[in-house]
Parts: C-alpha cells; structure tokens; sequence
C-alpha cells in the first residue's frame, strides 16, 4: 500500500507525526511525505520537523502565503503532479487549514482514496476560512478520523455511511503525550524570568480576531487589565504581529509593563509554557485540547468552538471577543475558581496506530474508496 501525507501550516505538524512514526514501522507501506510550504518560517515550519523527528518532506510545493484563491489553486495544481506521479493508494490529510481542503479535491478527482484525520468537527461558523475546509474535505473524502462522538454525529448527519466513519481518538494528543517528558527540559520559564502558575499565556491569529483594529483592540484592553495582576507571555504569530503594527503605535504596547511579547515559539518550548501557566488566553483549535489535556484553564477567545468536548469534558470556557468576560473569567481562575476536567475518551495516546490499523484493514477488503 502507498500513502502520500499532506501537510502545510502549523497545527498540521504535530499531527502527522505520530502517523509517520507508526506508517514507517509497516514494512508493507511506502511512505511519500509532501509538504506544500504554506507555511516556510522556520519558526512556523522547520523547527516542529527537528523537534517532532518528523522526516524531511519528500515533496516540499513552495506555494507560500498569499489570498486564498491564489494559495489553494497553486497547491492544487502543483499537487495534481505530484499525485498523478506518485499514484498513492491513499492521500492522508489532516485537519482544516487550505492545504488539507486543496489536496482532497485533487486526490478525489483523480480517484485517490481520501483519509481525513480530525473528520467532522463543526463550529458551524460559515465565517471561518477552516469551517468552510472542513465542510468541503468532509463532502469529498473516502475514510473518516472523529476526535469525538459530536463529530461522528455530525458527519452521520451529513450522510457519511457509518461504515466509513472511525472515532480513534486525538493523534494531536499522541504527540502531546509522546513529548511531556522533553518539554519539562525546557529552559523557557528561566529565560524569561517567569516561575510557575503565575502567568498567563496568549495566543491569538484567528483573522476574525486579529484582522480588524477593534477585534485586535477588544483583547489588547483585555490583556492590559489582566497584566496589572499577572504576567502575561504573549508568543505572536506572524500575521498577529504584521496587523499589530499596522493598528497601534508601538507605546501601545510598551506601556504594558508586565507583558512579554515572544516570537513564536517552538513545540516543547510552547508546550512548558502551557503546562506551566496560570491559564492560557486563544483562539486556536488545537491548544484547547491540549489544555484539556494538560487540566490547564483555557479561555477561548471566539462565540464558537468546533470542539465542544473541550468545554463539556475540558477546561475550556469559550469568552468571545468581549473584555469583560475575558478579565472576569481570567481572574475567577486567579481566585482558584477553574473548572474540574476528565480526558476524553481516547485521547489517550494510540490513536495513530487505530488509523493505521483501520487503512490497513481497509486496504486488505479493497474498501479504501467510497462507494
Ligand atoms: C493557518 C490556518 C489556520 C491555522 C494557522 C496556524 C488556513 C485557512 N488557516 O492560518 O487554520 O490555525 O495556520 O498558524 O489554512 N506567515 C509568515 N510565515 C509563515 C506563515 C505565514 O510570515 O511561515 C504570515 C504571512 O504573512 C501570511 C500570514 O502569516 O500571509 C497568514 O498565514 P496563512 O498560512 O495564510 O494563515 P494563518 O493565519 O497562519
């Protein structure tokens, strides 16, 4: 059996990983891995292939940043080639950024087997570039990952036949688990002066929250507060970064005395300062997992999540882009006030080796492509 593996911008990375560790101890499967360089820092990119010991990609497309018309149709068209040369039995796309949604629709086309890990997650927020990802690699694929049974649901509710829907667990978590032991190593907390549980984290990128003066202002006034109490490590993501200085002078942010403005960081690092906050402030998907995981209070700076277990079973509380909920909720967690959390069902660590499991079995009955 041939698989070719996509990935593209960040969240991808600590996906795949545990996949190719568990793909590559099968002697039967050959391995392509492609990256389409829609991220290429080595903040954002390189740094996570050395820390995760993910392989060199094979095929790295160059595409870069850009609109998303112009990003997702040089992915497609590069990528056509490359599947049309590879041949691969199955495509394996993970998550929801462009490069998974761009790459499905090509595999597809050419009557690839597509596998989609982290299937049917919904935030049902049409106003999301990833909803819309979602949605379209969703409506294309052959084989379903659910991280959870509200994503199962959703996908039965779309009319994916339940025999192709598979709840394995969280291979973001796989890695988190694989990786505790060398993120306690990390010398971040001394190098920035900071001592446990007595700071609070942030990260934010969402264009919903970041592209516009006010969505970015709304946090800024949020986080100003909440430093007057608390140090707060904010490691900025580089499209958070270009919209900060084009909105706010840079005093904005200077007189911010207890604030701590890092690049972003690498995967252990960021991951000690997670384990080791007092809570953390997003807009990402992935880190209200892993904070679930971690039993690390998470205020979600959005109306919506499209991981709802992270607010039923976790620590997340979703806060929106609103100033007030975010110090209130930032300093009940001061008071001692979190929430209790219990793991989700497998989120345990093995979920990479169930798909590998399933697309072998799979592959064995000739039951790769849907019907
Ligand atoms: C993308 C994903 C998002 C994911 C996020 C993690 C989509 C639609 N969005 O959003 O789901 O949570 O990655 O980071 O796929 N840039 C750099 N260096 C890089 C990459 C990006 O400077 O290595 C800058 C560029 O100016 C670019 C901007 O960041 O225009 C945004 O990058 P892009 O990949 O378009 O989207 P993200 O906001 O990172």
């Amino acid at each position: 059996m041939k698989i070719l593996s996509v990935v593209g911008a960040r969240p991808n990375f600590m996906k795949i990983a545990p996949l190719i560790r568990t793909i590559k101890k099968q002697k039967d499967i050959k391995h392509t891995l492609v990256h389409t360089g829609q991220h290429y820092d080595y903040a954002m990119s390189e740094s996570f292939f050395k820390e995760l010991r993910i392989p060199k990609p094979d095929i790295n497309l160059e595409v870069g940043s850009g609109s998303h018309a112009r990003q997702v149709s040089q992915i497609m068209a590069r990528f056509e080639a490359i599947a049309l040369k590879e041949k691969p039995d199955i495509v394996l796309v993970v998550g929801d950024v462009n490069s998974t949604m761009a790459c499905s629709l090509v595999a597809v086309k050419l009557g690839i087997a597509v596998a989609h890990v982290e299937a049917g997650l919904r935030s049902f927020d049409r106003n999301m570039p990833e909803e819309i990802n979602r949605l379209v690699t969703d409506s294309v694929a052959d084989i379903f990952f659910t991280t959870s049974p509200d994503a199962t649901e959703h996908l039965v509710k779309e009319g994916i036949p339940k025999e192709r829907i598979f709840f394995v667990g969280n291979v973001m978590i796989d890695t988190l688990l694989d990786n505790l032991g060398q993120a306690k190593k990390s010398g971040i907390l001394r190098r920035n002066k900071l001592v446990k549980k007595n700071y609070a984290l942030v990260t934010l990128h969402r264009p919903s929250n970041v592209d516009t003066k006010k969505g970015l202002g709304t946090i800024l006034c949020a986080i100003n507060k909440i430093q007057k109490r608390i140090k707060v490590v904010f490691p900025i993501h580089p499209r958070t970064r270009s919209n900060l200085k084009a909105f706010f002078p840079k005093s904005a942010l200077k007189s911010m005395e207890n604030l701590i403005l890092l690049d972003p960081q690498g995967y252990l690092d960021f991951l000690n300062l997670m384990m080791n906050a007092s809570f953390v402030i997003t807009d990402s998907g992935g880190i209200q997992e892993e904070t679930t995981v971690l039993g690390i209070p998470c205020l979600t700076a959005r109306e919506n999540t499209e991981r709802p277990i992270t607010l039923t079973e976790g620590t997340n509380i979703l806060v929106g882009l609103n100033e007030a909920r975010i110090v209130k909720e930032g300093m009940k967690i001061l008071n001692k006030q979190g929430k209790k959390r219990r793991i989700p069902k497998y989120w345990d660590g093995k979920a990479a080796q169930r798909i590998v499991k399933v697309l072998i079995a799979l592959n064995k009955q000739k039951r790769l492509r849907r019907p």
